[in-house]
């Protein structure tokens, strides 16, 4: 009788392109399209989004990539001027992936492989209780879920606090798993680095380094256990069944702002009901400001992927320039050539609303102005579209040490 029961509520899961197993979504089949649409209409783009399990570039304007069911393709397709197939096969995509692996002691080999949430955290606590003289375990706040916004404060000679902060924030986005091993390879290089190496010794001399790689754990979690592509937190709405806020879209400053977020609970820019109403922004908000309070903010990069750029203030006006905005871009400059040095990897960068899109409620606008932060970046690691948010394993490697190298060159000139 049990299993009767079970057969049957399984039928309709199975065929949606859902797994049995732990409800997990299963993307084989499932395809990404790139969208040409004839002109930028908020309605065709929600009609779109309904459909789509989801959109992979929310707020672009030429293209709009979407990752669509087999059963949807046709009605995606029918909403678009071109339609072009950039992946066949998300499924196939993920196994390239490589899937998560067991974590053990800290070590280079950590950035060959991707890891479940539990050992990111583990990761961090065993990289601290070997640099105890300098470094400490910190938070800010806690999410929806209660977990503790986890991140690690390392120091130099100066001894603790006495430095401006570097503040470094990683995967906002649930599905940007290369970021949080970003960060987490900016800790690891600052710490095991800092008696070997002289300039890195200098940096972590002249600056306090606050580095949270990930700063959206409850929906990490989801991205591991339920939705390889999910974005947002995992707030709910009251009196809607849709699910998440995007927190970069979410922080208190020109939130109000119209054209750079979603009013809409089921988009993936949803803004929230009220400016800085996610737990996670209190936490991150709090955080900012008490390091502006404390000894000023020299450099804050938030860390995405996935597009190769590198962009500063602002998102919410196209047409504003942050008043050392020439000095933005001499840093952007030289570590878009740091980073292209090591394997050619190019990047584009710009003032963001202006370069890629329009977004309002964003980290770098808050830490830019309320933040007082000298300088503040957003950085879209790799790559340009070919494997997006699911970069396979041994691209980690690469892309980190890479990542790396631009920003110790923003930091020298920080
Ligand atoms: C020290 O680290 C910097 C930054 O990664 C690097 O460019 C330099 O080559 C390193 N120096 C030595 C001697 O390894
Ligand atoms: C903002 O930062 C500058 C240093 O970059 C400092 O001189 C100024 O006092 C700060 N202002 C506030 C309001 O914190
Ligand atoms: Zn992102």
């Amino acid at each position: 009788m049990r299993s009767i029961v079970i057969a049957t509520l399984l039928l309709p899961l199975t065929l949606a392109g859902v797994l049995p197993r732990a409800g997990k979504i299963d993307y084989n089949g499932y395809k990404v399209l790139r969208l040409s649409l004839k002109d930028k209409s908020a309605e065709v783009e929600a009609q779109i989004e309904a459909l789509a399990a989801h959109v992979l570039n929310p707020g672009k304007s030429a293209n709009l990539d979407v990752v669509v069911s087999p059963k949807d393709v046709d009605a995606v397709s029918a909403l678009a001027v071109k339609t072009t197939v950039i992946n066949e096969n998300v499924g196939a995509a993920l196994e390239e992936e490589g899937g998560l692996s067991v974590y053990a002691v800290p070590s280079e080999a950590w950035f060959t492989a991707y890891h479940a949430y539990a050992d990111h955290t583990n990761f961090l606590t065993d990289l601290q209780g070997s640099f105890t003289a300098q470094s400490e375990i910190i938070t800010a706040g806690a999410s929806v879920a209660g977990r503790p916004l986890t991140g690690i404060h390392i120091w130099g000679s100066g001894g603790k606090g006495s430095k401006p902060a570097v503040l470094f924030h990683g995967n906002v986005h649930a599905r940007e798993w290369i970021t949080s091993k970003t960060a987490e390879y900016m800790a690891w290089q600052l710490l095991t680095k800092y008696s070997t190496n002289t300039t890195v010794k200098a940096l972590v001399d002249k600056f306090d380094f606050y580095i949270m790689p990930v700063v959206n754990p409850d929906g990490f979690v989801y991205s591991q256990t339920n939705d390889r592509l999910w974005r947002k937190n995992r707030q709910t709405v009251s009196g809607n069944s849709c699910v998440g806020r995007d927190i970069n879209r979410n922080w208190p400053y020109k939130w109000e702002v119209t054209g750079g977020a979603s009013t809409d609970p089921c988009s993936e820019t949803f803004k929230g009901r009220a400016a800085g109403d996610a737990p996670e922004n209190k936490g991150l908000v709090a955080q900012v400001n008490a390091l502006r309070d404390l000894r000023g903010i020299s450099l804050y990069i938030d860390f995405h992927s996935y597009g190769q750029y590198i962009l500063w203030p602002y998102g919410y006006d196209c047409n504003l320039r942050t008043p050392n905005d020439a000095d933005h871009r001499r840093l952007a400059t030289n570590a878009a050539a740091a980073i292209r040095a090591v394997y050619g990897t190019t990047y584009t960068i710009g003032p963001a609303c202006a370069t890629l899109y329009a977004t309002t409620g964003d980290s770098t606008d808050y830490t830019d102005v309320p933040g007082n932060s000298t300088y503040s970046y957003t950085y879209e690691v790799r790559d340009t579209g070919r494997y997006g948010f699911t970069l396979p394993a041994n691209q980690i490697q690469p892309t980190v040490r890479e990542t790396w190298e631009g920003v110790v060159s923003m930091l020298k000139a920080a």
